[in-house]
């Protein structure tokens, strides 16, 4: 029998995704990215050097897997044939790649209204990447986007080029963005055809030939994380997708039964860059501290990440709606030198303690942290390679995290390189 592992985000992304899944594409046969797009930012590294890729799954690096960018996801081509030459810079030559041609297709006005959207909010921004994220879905929902098979009929995507245009500049013109002409778009859109066009084929298909066949390893790699989805998030400070395992299906073409077992990946303390609630923020010397020792700022903006202690809250919430079987607690080296560690368990609320998080942001921003103190450790943890390595109290920790979200902890991770990694459940270890 194959199988089949999603590897999720269950904060505010940024958890480590990148790293865990290029663990596991080690031996993966398929690596499937199946929403989000060139918003995500995931770091991989190993023997010495630091990866960064953003639409490109993190099973790139292994020449004998093949990488699909699904159609539940917005492809920037111009940024994808980016990602390709930087890889190319970095000796990345020998890779499968393959890209849905359902998925939806980010065009150059996307990103210039998804910053013009964001001026007119003021005050009330998202504090958005800029990628044009929002913008691309809404256009894929409103049916009126372009996906990325269309280039490969240049008849067909000259006529939707057109209506698009057509559309775009009147709504382009009104904010006082510069307009686009036919074609230059058309002409920089046929080059990037001519390039990634080999690459471009129905995804679906070929994921679930891979399904069919025995023995074959498939890991689903989610972006951001599940705190920011369309639909559960702390909306509307989310993002315009669902990265949660649920989306999995619909966004790779597959049925839902193929799902065998979910990694949901969780900073052992938690992170979130951009604007919206976030109960358990730490502000002054201690977030100071966190975010030097962790390099807490973002991969694809730069923008310094916000910290704030662990939210059992929000690790129950988001293993409830992903079905998450085991915790990859990322960044756990970051915590050590505390003198105590806190994990939040509740939200204090109105006079009330609520043990899942609230739907309105407005609730949610009243929301205090109930927190319980650890005791923290002192030893430098990076060099951990088995549970017996780890100090009494950060195996204490642990267990407290267990204890809280009722979820076991699969992977511990204690630095940023690939070896940096301790494998607690023997059935991950047999992925
Ligand atoms: P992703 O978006 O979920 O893939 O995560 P990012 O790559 O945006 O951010 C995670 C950051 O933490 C990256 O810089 C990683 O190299 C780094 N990282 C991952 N795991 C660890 C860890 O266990 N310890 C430390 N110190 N850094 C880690
Ligand atoms: P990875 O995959 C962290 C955040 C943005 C903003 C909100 C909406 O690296 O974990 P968007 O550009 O998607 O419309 O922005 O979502 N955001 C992320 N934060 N990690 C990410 O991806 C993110 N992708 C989007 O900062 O708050
Ligand atoms: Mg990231």
């Amino acid at each position: 029998m194959s199988e089949r592992l999603v590897v999720t985000g269950s904060q505010w992304g940024d958890e480590g995704k990148g790293k865990i899944t290029d663990w596991f594409a080690c031996r993966a046969d398929m690596v499937v990215r199946y929403q989000g797009g060139n918003n995500a930012g995931h770091t991989v590294v190993f023997d010495g050097h630091k990866y960064s890729l953003q639409s490109i799954p993190s099973g790139i690096f292994n020449p004998a897997t093949v990488n699909v960018m699904a159609n539940g996801m917005v492809v920037n081509p111009e940024s994808v044939v980016a990602e390709l030459e930087r890889l190319h810079e970095q000796g990345i030559n020998d890779y499968q790649l393959y890209i849905s041609d359902r998925a939806a297709m980010v065009m150059p006005w996307h990103s210039a209204l998804d910053g013009a959207y964001e001026a007119m909010k003021g005050g009330e921004k998202i504090g958005t990447t800029k990628k044009g994220i929002g913008p691309a879905y809404s256009d894929k929902y409103s049916r009126t986007g372009l996906r990325m098979g269309d280039l490969l009929e240049p008849e067909y995507f000259a006529e939707r080029l057109r209506a698009a245009l057509e559309q775009k500049n009147i709504e382009l013109k009104s904010l006082g963005l510069p307009e686009f002409r036919f074609e230059e778009v058309y002409g920089r859109y046929m080059e990037l055809a001519a390039i990634l066009g080999p690459r471009i084929c129905d995804t679906s298909e070929l994921i679930n030939s891979y399904l069919r066949m025995p023995d074959k390893k498939i890991l689903f790699e989610g972006a951001q994380g599940m705190m920011l989805c369309i639909d559960h998030g702390t909306y509307p400070f989310v993002t315009s997708s669902t990265p949660s395992a649920s989306s999995v299906p619909v966004g790779a073409g597959i049925s839902p039964k193929w799902i065998d077992n979910v990694v949901g990946v969780a900073k052992a303390y938690c992170t979130r860059v951009g604007e919206g609630p976030f109960p358990t923020e730490l502000q002054g010397e201690l977030a100071h501290e966190i975010r030097e020792r962790g390099h807490e700022y973002g991969t694809v903006t730069g923008r310094p990440r916000r910290i704030g202690w662990f939210d059992a809250v929000v690790a129950r919430y988001t293993a409830r709606l992903a079905g998450t079987d085991y915790w990859a607690l990322m960044l756990f080296d970051v915590l050590s030198g505390l003198d105590k560690v806190c994990i939040c368990t509740g939200y204090e609320c109105d006079g009330k303690v609520m043990t899942t998080p609230p739907s309105t942001i407005s609730r949610l921003s009243r929301c205090k942290p109930v927190l319980i103190e650890v005791e923290g450790w002192k030893e430098d943890i990076t060099g951990a390679r088995s549970w017996d390595d780890l100090p009494e109290a950060a195996k204490n920790y642990v267990r407290k995290i267990e204890e809280v979200t009722g979820v076991e902890v699969g992977i511990i991770s204690v630095g940023p390189d690939r070896s940096q990694t301790i494998i607690l459940s023997e059935k991950l270890k047999d992925f």
